[in-house]
């Protein structure tokens, strides 16, 4: 068994299929299992080999990379397999709460096996290159062990420390960002179709508008490490007024006002709260006492 350049890849979604990819482009001897066997074909072709069950994929190799919908598909995979786990070290790729990694890196290690968590940036067409990135954690000692296979899949490995929830964790706040801020772009969109203007003739100013973001990141992100919300540049008064024209230009457009609606219901409980003279950097404090 070579655990240098031999690698199981189980779940074939399109991550799971762009990494065992990766591994075969590297010149790695890849195993590979799928629920649904037909999703490997095409690896197939390439040289993967398709095991015909989960006890032979694992069985493998000492390197299992699991590229699940979630936990719970974990559970219903490795299940059938047990007393193939002992000895495996499973790095964990599926999206999942950070709870529910420790829970799994437990399971795993009362049945022999080893956890990493990761959590994987990018879609599919990041996997296999240098510049993409994925959070890892776990034991230290596995994570080193694997590096370099780890590194086939995203040039860059970011260690979080031992514990597995970490890695989830990076991977959650990446992905709350990501789905909040896609749902803005959608409603962008909507708007701007309700007012005859195409996702094309928007492009550049959703854009610039997305790059103007990380400016407004960084000067607040130390403010708020210090517990300062002061008033100076921003004010959550006009931040509501704000969102109330944001609301109304998209009702008036007969466009969902769900999303803006929230935004605004944040301002104005910090209204509420007492902070209608500090910065809207406030609301995080009605998150963090689940009063947001
Ligand atoms: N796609 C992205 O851009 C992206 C980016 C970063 C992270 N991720 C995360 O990476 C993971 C994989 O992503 P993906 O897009 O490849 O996901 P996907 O299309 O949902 O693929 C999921 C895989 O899980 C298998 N599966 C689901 N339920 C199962 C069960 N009960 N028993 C056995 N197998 C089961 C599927 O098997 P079948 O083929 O038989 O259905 C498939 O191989 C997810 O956790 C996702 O959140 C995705």
């Amino acid at each position: 068994m070579n655990t240098r350049h031999s690698v199981t890849v189980i779940g074939l979604g399109p991550m799971g299929r762009a990494m065992a990819g990766a591994f075969l482009d590297r010149g790695y001897e890849v195993t590979v299992w799928n629920r649904t066997a037909s999703r490997a074909d095409a690896l197939v072709e390439r040289g993967a080999v398709l095991a015909s069950n989960v006890e032979e994929a694992l069985a493998a190799n000492e390197l299992v990379i699991l590229s699940l919908t979630d936990y719970a598909a974990m559970y219903a995979t490795l299940e059938t397999a047990i007393d193939a786990l002992a000895g495996r070290t499973i790095v964990n790729l599926s999206s999942d709460t950070p709870e529910k990694a420790r829970a799994a890196a437990l399971w795993a290690a009362e049945r022999g096996a080893v956890q990493l968590t990761g959590g994987v940036t990018v879609p599919p067409s990041g996997i296999g290159r240098a510049e993409s990135s994925t959070f890892y954690s776990g034991p230290q000692h596995a994570f080193d062990r694997h590096r370099s296979a780890l590194e086939v899949i995203t040039g860059r490995t970011d260690y979080r420390g031992e514990d597995p929830g970490q890695a989830a964790l990076m991977y959650q706040i990446g992905m709350v960002m990501f789905w909040t801020s896609m749902l803005s772009y959608w409603q962008a969109i909507a708007l701007a179709q309700a007012n005859g203007l195409s996702a094309a003739d928007i492009l550049p100013h959703a854009v610039d508008t997305a790059n103007s973001l990380p400016g407004f990141f960084t000067f607040y992100a130390e403010r708020i490490d210090d517990g300062q919300h002061t008033g100076d540049v921003d004010r959550i008064a006009m931040g509501m007024a704000s969102a109330e024209h944001v609301l109304h230009t998209n009702t008036d457009a007969g466009v969902d006002g769900t999303l803006p609606g929230t935004v605004l219901e944040f301002f104005r409980r910090g209204m509420d709260a007492g902070y209608s003279g500090e910065s809207f950097s406030s609301v995080v404090e009605l998150m963090m006492t689940g009063r947001g």
